[in-house]
């Protein structure tokens, strides 16, 4: 008899590879091909993250530092462009031609035909290592990894699960469900992370914590600037601190060009911005059940665990 298919938990994702989900705005055949192709080029940053990890804020952060002499240049941006996500579209996908997401190209193909030769990019992605482009460690460009408490991501995935079009609203007990199956998006956060662990120690590596950042938002800021060979006097240094600021980017995000593509119209993209809001949300049983399940797969990796 035919072995039974696992079905994936949550709607608008699908099985990327066994037991790897992904959602379905993003095409299997794209990134086997396009994006495993992707040509790096020695300009590019690269930023590695966990979803929810942090991942506009520090591309913000980048943005910033990259065009600190044209600073206003990032408000003009739309959502799509704040966040490029590598790995993204384009969306043929019938649940995405349903829910009215027609157009999203192949953010690849974007980079390649509109950013010229010279011009940095940012580049972030939360694909795993072995499907990411290959020239990312042939070429080894400068590479930004920020990680975050787990449980913080998926509180945030679960309210992201809210608010965005491409992903179905859920309960947090399906969440949480998901989540232990290894089939929220991007899957098991421990897998994730140990598989970039690997290039932790790479001199073409920076790998940071979102709670640092929150820390010491300054010191993070010149921190992620020296990596990027930009040596920033204290007052730009100011001055990215206060364009990547919380509520500074949660304003200029809430009329932002592209917003209601993306966003349901309640939706919210910039939530809380803290560290250990899961508190509130996890019942002592799901701690108890994250906390085995976490220790257990993060074994032998002590430096990168966090005490939950
Ligand atoms: P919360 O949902 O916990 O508030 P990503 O960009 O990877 O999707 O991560 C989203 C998380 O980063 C959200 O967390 C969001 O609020 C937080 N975030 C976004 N901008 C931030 C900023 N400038 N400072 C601190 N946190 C920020």
């Amino acid at each position: 008899m035919a072995e039974e298919q696992e079905q994936v938990s949550l709607k608008k994702t699908y099985f990327f590879s066994p037991g790897y989900v992904l959602p379905v705005i993003m095409e299997k055949n794209n990134i086997e091909t396009v994006v495993k192709n992707f040509e790096v080029r020695d300009e590019d940053v690269f930023l590695v993250t966990f979803p929810k990890a942090g991942t506009n804020w520090t591309l913000e952060i980048i943005d910033a530092i990259q065009n600190i002499d044209n600073i206003d240049i990032l408000k003009e941006r739309s959502l799509m462009e704040k966040v490029p996500l590598i790995e993204l579209g384009p969306s043929t996908h019938p649940e995405m031609v349903e829910e009215g997401i027609t157009d999203v190209p192949s953010i690849c193909q974007v980079m390649l035909e509109s950013v010229p030769e010279g011009s940095p990019r940012r580049i972030p992605t939360h694909l795993l290592p072995d499907i990411s482009p290959t020239q990312l460690f042939t070429k080894k460009p400068k590479t930004i990894v920020v990680d975050r408490n787990p449980k913080d991501c998926l509180i945030s995935l679960f309210n992201w699960h809210q608010s965005v079009r491409f992903l179905d609203p859920c309960t947090w007990e399906e969440m949480f469900a998901a989540y232990m199956k290894g089939h929220t998006i991007y899957g098991d956060y421990c897998v994730f992370t140990k598989a970039w662990a690997k290039y932790k120690n790479e001199p073409w590596v920076l790998w940071i914590r979102y709670e640092d950042m929150k820390k010491d938002h300054k010191g993070s800021v010149r921190r992620i600037a020296e990596f990027m060979g930009k040596s920033l006097t204290e007052e730009q240094l100011d001055e990215v601190v206060r364009v990547t600021h919380f509520l500074y980017m949660k304003k200029a995000n809430e009329t932002i060009k592209g917003r209601e593509f993306i966003l349901r119209p309640e939706g919210v993209w910039q939530r809380k911005g803290v560290s250990g809001g899961w508190k509130n949300t996890f019942t002592v049983a799901q701690n108890e059940m994250f906390d085995k399940d976490y220790h257990e797969k993060m074994e032998g990796y002590e430096d990168l665990k966090y005490d939950l």
